[in-house]
C-alpha cells in the first residue's frame, strides 16, 4: 500500500468517528439497504414468472399475483431507498454541524498574530466548503455498500438463472470499467482545473472592485477588461472540455452495454431456440444484467465524492490538529482590580516569522493613576507595546508584571475585560447599538448602557438614528461616522470599565470637529483611571504624568514634556514637526 492510501485510509477512519454518535441511524440505515438489493434482484427475478407463466402458459393466477408482487417490490425497494437516503443525510448534516462549530470553536480561540489577511479568507472557506465536502463522506461510502449489496444481489441471480452465460457476461464486464475508470480520473482533473479557475475569477474580481479607485484613476479599465476575459476563456475551455468527457462516457459504455446484450441476446436466443431455455429464464438474466450498469457507474462517482471529502478531511483536521496552532492559554490567577503597576522588564519582542524585533529592551512603570503618554514616529513600536499588556502577544525576552505578578499568571478572561482598548479603528458588529455598547457583558442593563452612551457623547446621536437604541449598526446596518463610531467604542469601554485604558491613536482618524467631541468623550473615559495614551496630539501629551519616546523599538527617554523638551532631540523635533502642526492654539 502506498504512503497515500495509509494517509486516506487513517483520514477515511476519522472521519467516519464523527459518524460514531449516530451507530443507531447507520445500523438502520443498513437494514434499508438490505431490502434495497433484494427488491432490486427480486424485480429482475419476476421477468421470468411474468414471461413465461403469463404470456406463455397464460396462466390465471400468475396474472393476479406477479403484478401485486412487483408493485410490492417496488414498494420495498423505494421506501428502503428513502428511509437509507434520509438517514444518512440526517447523520451527514449533524457530522457537518459538529465539524463546524469544532473548527470555528478551534479558531476563534486562536492568538491574534494567526489572523493575517490571507489567512482569513482560507479560513472562511474551510468552514464552509471543507466541512461540507467531509459530511458527504459516509453517505457516500454507505452508498458504495448498498450498491454493492445490490450488484451481489443481481450477479446471484445470473448465476442462478444461467451459469455459463453468467461467466460470458462476466468476461465483457470488465472492458465497460476501463472507461469508468478512465473518464473518472479526467473528469475529476477537469474538476480540480475548474475549482481553482474559479478562485482566479473571484479574487479577480474582488482585487478589481475594492480597488476601484485605483483602477479608475489609472485608466486601467481596459487592462482589467482584458485580464477579466482571459481568466473567463480559460474557465470556458475547462468547462468544454469537462463537457465533452461528460458527454463521451455515456455512449461510450453503452456502446459497450450494447455489444454485451448483443452477444447475450445472439448466445441466449439460440439456447431458447434449441429449447433448452424459457424466454422468461433468458429475460430476467437480461434484466439482471441491464440493472448491473446503474450500482457500478454510481460506485465509481461515489468513489470520487470520498476522494473529494477527504481532501476536505485533510485540510480541516490540519487545522484542528496543527501543533503551532495553540489555543491561547492563560494562567489560573484571577486578576482583581484595583489597578496597582504595570512594569515591562527589560521586554524584547518579534513578531512570528520576523527576525528584527520590533521592541528591545523596554523598561517602563506604570503607577496607579498615571497618565503616560507613548511617542514616536510611525513604525516605532507604540502599538506593540501596548497590544503587549492584554497578551495579544507574549514577549520573547524579559516580563511584563501586573500587580506584582507576571502577566501570564493571570486568567486571559480576568485579565482583558479589565483592560480597555481604543484603537483607530473603530469596530462595531452588526448588533443594535445597545448590543454594541454591551457587547462582551453578561447582561444588558439598558440604564447602565445609556449612562455609558451619554459619558461616550453618544446618546444624542443615538436617540437621532431610526430606531434609537434598537438600530442595527455596523456593516449591513446603518452607516455612522467615523466619530460616532468611535463613541461608540468609547461608550462600550465606560460599560466595561476597566481598571487599565490605552488609547491608540484614537482620535488620529477623525477630522477636527468629529475629533473634539471623541476627545471630550476621552476625557470621561480617562477620568479616575489608569491610562496609556498613544498620542498625535499635543493637549493629551501636555496632561500626561510622563511621556515615553520611542524609535526603532526603543524608548530613548521618559520624562515630562518640558524636561524632554530639553533633553530629547528627538522629542523636540517630533514635537516640532508633529504636534505644532496638529495642536491648535487652544491646545498649547
Ligand atoms: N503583525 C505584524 N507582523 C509583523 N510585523 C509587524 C506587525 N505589526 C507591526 N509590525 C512591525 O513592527 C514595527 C512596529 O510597529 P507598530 O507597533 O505598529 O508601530 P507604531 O504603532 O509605533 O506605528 C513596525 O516595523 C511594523 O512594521
Ligand atoms: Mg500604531
Amino acid at each position: 500500500m502506498t504512503l497515500k492510501k495509509v494517509e486516506t485510509l487513517s483520514l477515511l477512519k476519522r472521519t467516519l468517528n464523527y459518524f460514531l454518535p449516530y451507530k443507531l441511524h447507520i445500523l438502520a440505515a443498513f437494514a434499508a439497504l438490505g431490502l434495497v438489493a433484494l427488491s432490486t434482484a427480486g424485480a429482475a427475478y419476476l421477468v421470468q414468472p411474468a414471461l413465461d407463466e403469463i404470456f406463455i402458459n397464460k396462466d390465471g393466477t400468475a396474472l393476479m399475483v406477479v403484478p401485486l408482487l412487483l408493485i410490492a417490490v417496488f414498494l420495498g425497494k423505494g421506501t428502503g431507498l428513502f428511509v437509507q437516503k434520509f438517514l444518512m443525510s440526517y447523520c451527514g448534516l449533524k457530522v457537518l454541524e459538529r465539524l463546524r462549530y469544532e473548527l470555528f470553536a478551534k479558531i476563534i480561540c486562536l492568538p491574534v498574530n494567526f489572523f493575517g489577511e490571507t489567512r482569513v479568507g482560507m479560513l472562511m472557506s474551510r468552514i464552509i466548503n471543507d466541512v461540507n465536502l467531509i459530511s458527504s463522506s459516509l453517505p457516500e461510502l454507505i452508498r458504495i455498500i448498498q450498491h454493492s449489496l445490490t450488484m451481489i444481489g443481481l450477479v446471484a441471480l445470473i448465476i442462478y438463472r444461467d451459469p455459463k452465460l453468467a461467466f460470458w457476461a462476466c468476461l465483457v464486464f470488465p472492458l465497460a470499467v476501463y472507461p469508468i475508470i478512465y473518464f473518472g480520473k479526467k473528469l475529476r482533473k477537469v474538476g480540480r482545473n475548474y475549482q481553482s479557475k474559479i478562485a482566479d475569477i473571484s479574487s479577480h474580481l474582488q482585487e478589481s472592485f475594492n480597488g476601484l479607485r485605483v483602477v479608475k484613476a489609472f485608466a486601467a479599465e481596459d487592462k482589467e477588461k482584458e485580464k477579466f476575459g482571459q481568466t473567463s476563456a480559460k474557465l470556458v475551455r475547462i468547462s468544454l472540455k469537462g463537457n465533452v468527457y461528460n458527454q463521451l462516457s455515456s455512449p461510450i459504455m453503452e456502446l459497450i452495454g450494447a455489444l454485451g446484450a448483443g452477444l447475450v441476446i445472439w448466445y441466449g436466443g439460440s439456447e431458447v431456440i434449441a429449447g433448452n431455455r424459457t424466454p422468461g429464464e433468458f429475460f430476467s438474466f437480461l434484466t439482471a444484467l441491464v440493472m448491473l450498469y446503474d450500482p457500478f457507474k454510481s460506485i465509481s462517482q461515489a468513489n470520487n465524492t470520498i476522494q473529494q471529502a477527504m481532501a476536505g478531511a485533510e485540510r480541516v483536521f490540519e487545522i484542528l490538529d496543527a501543533a503551532d496552532l495553540q489555543e491561547e492559554t492563560g494562567g489560573t490567577m484571577q486578576y482583581e482590580p484595583p489597578f496597582s503597576s504595570l512594569s515591562f522588564q527589560n521586554v524584547t519582542f518579534s513578531y512570528p516569522g520576523v527576525s528584527e524585533p520590533a521592541l528591545r529592551n523596554i523598561n517602563l512603570e506604570i503607577r496607579a493613576g498615571e497618565r503616560v503618554a507613548l511617542v514616536g514616529q510611525s513604525g516605532a513600536g507604540k502599538t506593540t507595546l501596548v497590544q503587549l499588556i492584554p497578551r495579544f502577544y507574549d514577549c520573547q525576552e524579559g516580563r511584563i508584571v501586573l500587580n506584582g505578578r507576571p502577566l501570564g499568571d493571570y486568567t486571559l478572561p480576568s485579565l482583558r475585560t479589565n483592560i480597555g482598548i481604543v484603537s483607530q479603528d473603530p469596530f462595531l458588529f452588526n448588533l443594535s447599538v445597545r448590543d454594541n455598547i454591551a457587547y462582551g457583558q453578561p447582561r444588558v442593563d439598558l440604564a447602565a448602557v445609556e449612562k455609558a452612551a451619554r459619558a461616550a457623547y453618544a446618546h444624542d446621536f443615538i436617540m437621532e438614528l431610526p430606531e434609537g437604541y434598537d438600530t442595527v449598526v455596523g456593516e449591513k446596518g446603518v452607516k455612522l461616522s467615523g466619530g460616532q463610531k468611535q463613541r461608540l467604542t468609547i461608550a462600550r469601554a465606560i460599560l466595561t470599565d476597566p481598571s487599565l485604558l490605552i488609547l491608540d491613536e484614537a482620535t488620529s482618524a477623525l477630522d477636527t470637529e468629529s475629533e473634539r467631541i471623541v476627545q471630550q468623550a476621552l476625557e470621561n473615559l480617562m477620568n479616575n483611571r489608569t491610562s496609556i495614551i498613544i498620542a498625535h496630539r499635543l493637549s493629551t501629551i501636555l496632561s500626561a504624568d510622563k511621556i515615553a519616546v520611542m524609535q526603532h523599538g526603543r524608548i530613548l527617554s521618559l520624562g515630562t514634556h518640558q524636561q524632554l523638551l530639553q533633553t530629547c532631540a528627538v522629542y523636540a523635533r517630533l514635537h516640532d514637526l508633529q504636534f505644532k502642526k496638529n495642536g491648535s492654539a487652544q491646545d498649547v
